[in-house]
């Protein structure tokens, strides 16, 4: 018997993904890891597609974390060249297809040119409402709830703000995810089964799934896997009675 399309689970309405395996891919093959991280732009490309495919709302994806500029120089210089193909390439057709980009992560002591780039992204996709593709770039959680708390702190010592209005919700609103959902489901590639500083305040209630495939390799099928594991999970919130996401 078939299911019907009124009984077919909702959701994830918000999926975030750890792509992780590129070095692997590549060292398994005898390549040289920018080759991992390339194939790692493609596989982007077919799970952004496959994301609109889905009807998923929000994607995130940890593309460059706060902690990456301690590898080679040289890793690094590859990873902001892919960065900047990744949007001179493929901005028109996000664009087309109703994507909104959105940039969450630190900017300060970023390059320039990368800064502009990142607020042109935006900018020109700030109206698009198929579907909002949050890159995390130069990101890492403690740094992002560190400046919110300085952002509020500021306000204190100006006179702006009581310390008792300092809540769940006021931090939320200081962090660069303020006005997105929480994630329902966030995937990590590889096996590695670490949040590594990503999302760790937005994550207080998602699904975690860890995925074998190394992160070239993911691909629509993969994704599909792991929103069926994230319908297998009853989610409570903290009470007895199973809900439904945000
Ligand atoms: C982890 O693989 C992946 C990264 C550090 C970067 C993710 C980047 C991409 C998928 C390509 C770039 C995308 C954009 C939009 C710039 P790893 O190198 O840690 O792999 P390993 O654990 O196997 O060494």
């Amino acid at each position: 018997m078939g299911v019907s399309p009124a009984s077919a689970p909702t959701g994830p309405r918000h999926v975030a993904i750890i792509m992780d395996g590129n070095g692997r891919w590549a060292s398994a093959r005898g390549l040289p890891r920018v080759e991992g991280h390339r194939r790692g732009v493609e596989a982007l490309r077919r799970t952004v597609r496959a994301a609109i495919e889905l009807d998923i709302a929000y994607l995130t994806i940890f593309s460059f974390s706060s902690e990456n500029w301690s590898r080679p120089a040289q890793e690094v210089s590859d990873l902001f060249g892919l960065l900047r193909r990744f949007i001179r390439h493929d901005l028109a057709e996000l664009h087309r297809d109703g994507v909104c980009v959105r940039i969450i992560g630190a900017r300060d002591g970023l390059d320039p040119e990368i800064c502009a780039l990142l607020t042109e992204a935006e900018e020109l996709t700030r109206a698009n409402t198929r579907m909002t593709l949050v890159v995390a770039f130069n990101y890492g959680s403690r740094d992002e709830i560190a400046r919110a708390a300085r952002a509020l702190a500021r306000e204190v010592a100006a006179g702006e703000r009581a310390i008792d209005t300092i809540d769940a919700e006021a931090i939320g609103s200081r962090l660069d995810t303020a006005g997105l959902p929480d994630p329902d489901l966030i995937i990590r590639t590889s096996g590695e089964k670490r949040l590594s500083n990503f999302l760790m305040w937005q994550a207080a209630y998602s699904e975690l799934v860890f995925v074998p495939e190394l992160w070239p390799d993911f691909d629509k099928a993969a994704l599909e896997r792991a929103i069926a594991e994230y319908h297998g999970r009853e989610r409570r919130f903290g009470g007895l009675v199973a809900k439904t996401g945000s």
